[in-house]
């Protein structure tokens, strides 16, 4: 089982507590195991202490404390402990990747990967418009310009069919993001790549363990990126990693990594004193961070398997209501093995979405919408966005909802956000025959 709150839902007794102080509170979804770590106002929806159903709640592993404890009396609090070298290791045999660092966040494995790429003033890199700014940042960090893509309607994926038209002879790479984990086309996408000598880089912070054409994501550019943030599917606060498949770049990230030294090469031996080698940074996380990494790693298939229960029972009981009111719902080919990481609802105009925002939130239900299109935001616009660039990202961005969806989210929770969406009626049909985005995800013909 995942956690004393699943157990205790599905009929097991609770064990006592064995770190901290039980917080024991009167609400619909029982006992907390969280330390109070909000104000008791907050508007925080991550607390479930007033009933609220929030947007998304952190697991704590069944060995979470066990591995954090491990961790503090292994005295190596610092980067690349046991629990790092175990992740590592874990990630590289799982994914069949030559090289795995784990690092503080995907923003950091995205500036190691433009580092390692040496990327420089006046290269470009195609990019989603649609995607978080780190995908972006990272590159621009480097003095390289964004070129923005837009979305496929299907699966809100950098569109393929767009790059030729987008390269020049500045082009240095192309990120794909693989949205809620659900893969690019990268068949396309990498012979675009090789037919222009340009790196891919999978920003994969979505999608760990997703499968495109069998295959795990982030193992098919040069380098890719993974996320272990809160609100992913795998998280330990704040994390990430870069996972290296070209194994040129493997010697170089390990000095980029460490502040710019050969410090990984001083452990290994193979030098006698380390010493200030290339730029770098400090990007490696500390080894209590790895320990609750692992102690979710370890359960991915129960992970995995609970995350699929939750989506799919959104998407069945959500199917009749949606069609009748013009909504769309994900949409993953055959192709695609997504790894569950969030589910979404796209409403016919923005004044419905936030409408459905606004109805959820008045019955205590927290959710979100995501992305606002980074060609038109400040720092896009400085890079020559403008409205209508990318029609599919815009309209995305306006009518995106995301529904609760956490490992421990409860059966009755769920059934709570299920009725009520069910309950919303939405106030303009979706699908017009202007409309970008078809009910089905189809490309409309030009
Ligand atoms: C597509 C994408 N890339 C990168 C990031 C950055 O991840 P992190 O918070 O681990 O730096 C995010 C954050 O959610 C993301 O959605």
């Amino acid at each position: 089982m995942l956690s004393r709150r699943l157990r205790r839902e599905e009929g097991e007794t609770n064990k006592p507590r064995k770190h901290g102080t039980p917080v024991r509170r009167e609400n619909p979804t029982g006992w907390c195991r969280y330390f109070r770590t909000y104000p008791a106002a907050s508007t925080d929806f991550r607390k479930e202490d007033n009933g609220v159903i929030p947007f998304n709640r952190p697991l704590i592993a069944e060995k979470a404390y066990d591995y954090l404890r491990q961790a503090v009396d292994n005295m190596h609090l610092s980067g690349d402990g046991p629990f790092t070298r175990k992740c590592h290791a874990l990630l590289e045999e799982e994914l069949g990747v030559p090289k795995v660092l784990l690092t503080t966040s995907c923003t950091d494995a995205l500036e190691m990967a433009a580092l390692l790429l040496d990327v420089r003033p006046g290269d470009e890199v195609i990019v989603p418009s649609f995607t978080f700014v780190s995908t972006v940042n990272a590159f621009v960090l480097r003095g390289a310009k964004p070129v923005f893509a837009d979305v496929r309607p299907d699966t809100l994926n950098l569109d393929e069919n767009q790059l030729e038209a987008l390269v020049t002879p500045r082009t240095r790479a192309v990120v794909p993001v693989h949205y809620a984990g659900v893969g690019c086309e990268l068949d396309a996408i990498l012979a675009f790549a090789a037919r222009h000598s340009l790196a891919v880089v999978e920003d994969n912070a979505h999608g760990l363990f997703g499968k495109y054409r069998g295959r795990y994501l982030g193992t098919f550019g040069a380098l890719a990126t993974q996320s272990f943030h809160e609100t992913k599917n795998f998280s330990c606060g704040e994390g990430g990693a870069l996972l290296v498949n070209d194994a040129r770049f493997i010697e170089r990230a390990e000095v980029l990594r460490e502040k710019g030294t050969n410090r990984n090469r001083f452990f290994r031996g193979q030098v006698d004193k380390y010493t200030w080698v290339d730029v770098g940074s400090s990007f490696l996380p500390s080894d209590v961070l790895a320990a609750l990494l692992y102690s979710q790693l370890e359960m991915r298939t129960q992970i995995q398997s609970r995350r699929k229960k939750i989506w799919q029972t959104y998407a069945e009981q959500l199917q009749d209501w949606a069609v009748a009111q013009g909504v769309r719902l994900p949409v993953a080919p055959a192709h695609c093995e997504q790894p569950y990481h969030l589910f979404y609802l796209l409403l016919p105009s923005l004044e419905d979405r936030q409408a459905l925002i606004a109805l959820l939130r008045a019955r205590g239900i927290c959710s979100v919408f995501h992305y606002l299109p980074l060609h038109l935001s400040v720092m896009g616009k400085t890079f020559g966005g403008r409205e209508g660039d990318c029609p599919v990202t815009e309209a995305v961005s306006d009518r995106l909802l995301r529904l609760p969806f956490y490992n421990d989210l409860t059966a009755a929770d769920q059934q709570s956000v299920i009725e009520t969406v069910r309950s919303f009626r939405v106030a303009r049909r979706h699908g017009g025959p202007r409309d970008i985005l078809t009910l089905d995800g189809s490309r409309r013909a030009a």
